[in-house]
């Protein structure tokens, strides 16, 4: 990890050495999802997860072929799109991906300038740059694409004071359950085809100006039947981080081999998002239905004071507590984390999402691997897909 500089510009941090500065962005901006029937995907969303009614788009503020719904949760954004007529790419990406993410939109000061920085390195483009305007002043977005059919959209949004985006209205609905704690999105990890990882960690620093910080290779991260490896890219201020996964040749199929075959093509594997009481989080979230990977053996629970090493003092929690949720803990050299992964949220099993509090730690589980992975074969296996 690199000397902390700041970037005089743009106001930012830079926590990563080589990093590029070309493309200085200031968070996520929203995820969205392409769904077969948003309104039913808005309910669920807001039901299980605590995310708030925010924006609306359709037929009555005038758009004739698709309708979103904007979520908010803290500083989180969901999009949910459907298509409103069979002749449509939300329809068609749909049709072959089942419910996923489409657009992984990023906060930017200038879509003009990241659109062409980053066309200029090679991207390929899925929208020039676009000015949009209503009555609360005006945005500018643009979007290239990356693995699979997903895109990054930039998004400029200083000149505008509305709800979400130029069209939106604000979603009034009298059904609006409490929140659960989901902060912001910590990470999101994208699953690429065989012999692609590299591929595709060569793009984000080459196109995007990321740096890769942590590497797991398929000696690292395996179980008895099978093997992946995963590169994490940040951007300089370490605000986004994208893992990508690949399969790796074990006795029987990856998880990431499972999610191709399903998805079809590569795609976003999980969405890590962040709370401060992962605990009090984890509870609400399975009194609302929400269903995560079965716990690992009493061993793992057993071994957890041994796992934090120096950091065993610092822990608040207590274990019992988080194995009756089924949490996991994992350390390394700067503190401990406490995650925990649900099932797939569509019966493909693609997406899925991470809950994790980070107590100092930067890692991503790695100690949690083969527990995890395990956890996923014993679902694999019911589905016959192991
Ligand atoms: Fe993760």
């Amino acid at each position: 990890m690199g000397k902390e500089v700041k970037s005089v510009e743009y106001g930012l941090e830079k926590i990563f050495e080589g990093a590029q500065d070309f493309l200085p962005l200031l968070g996520t901006d929203y995820v969205e999802f392409y769904v077969g029937n948003a309104k039913q995907a808005a309910h669920f969303y807001k039901t299980a997860f605590g995310f708030q009614s925010h924006a609306y788009s359709g037929l009555e503020t005038g758009v004739k072929d698709k309708v979103s719904y904007v979520l908010k949760q803290d500083k989180i954004r969901l999009v949910l799109t459907t298509a409103l007529k069979s002749d449509s790419p939300i329809g068609d990406h749909v049709k072959k991906h089942g419910d996923g993410v489409k657009v992984i939109a990023l906060w930017v000061e200038d879509a003009r300038s990241a659109f062409e920085e980053t066309v200029k390195r090679g991207a390929k483009p899925y929208m020039e740059p676009t000015v949009e305007k209503d009555e609360n002043g005006e945005t500018v977005r643009a979007g290239i694409y990356t693995y699979g059919e997903t895109i990054h959209m930039f998004v400029e949004r200083k000149n505008y004071q509305g709800v979400f985006l130029p069209g939106f209205v604000k979603w009034e609905s009298d059904y609006n359950p409490a929140p659960v704690g989901l902060k912001f999105i910590d990470h999101m990890v994208g699953n690429v085809g065989w012999g692609e990882m590299n591929t595709w960690v060569k793009w984000y620093e080459d196109v995007m100006g990321f740096v890769n910080f942590l590497s797991f290779d398929d000696k690292q991260i395996h179980t008895e039947y099978s093997a992946l490896m995963s590169k994490v890219m940040s951007n300089g201020n370490g605000r986004i981080k994208f893992p990508i996964n690949e399969p790796a040749k074990g006795k029987k199929k990856s998880q990431i081999e499972e999610y191709l075959d399903f998805y079809e093509t590569p795609g976003v594997q999980h969405i890590a998002i962040a709370t401060d009481d992962i605990i009090k989080t984890v509870a609400e979230l399975k009194k609302r239905g929400i269903e995560f990977l079965p716990p690992p053996p009493q061993a793992y629970y057993d071994e957890i004071p041994a796992r934090l090493g120096k950091h065993r003092d610092m822990m608040k929690e207590d274990i019992k507590k988080l194995q009756e949720l089924c949490i996991l803990v994992d350390a390394d050299e700067e503190g401990y984390l406490l995650q925990i992964f649900t099932k797939p949220v569509e019966d493909r099993p693609t997406l899925f999402f991470e809950i994790i509090q980070r107590m100092g730690a930067k890692g991503f589980g790695a100690g949690n691997f083969k527990a995890l992975f395990e956890s996923i074969e014993r679902e694999q296996a019911k589905r016959g897909t192991l």
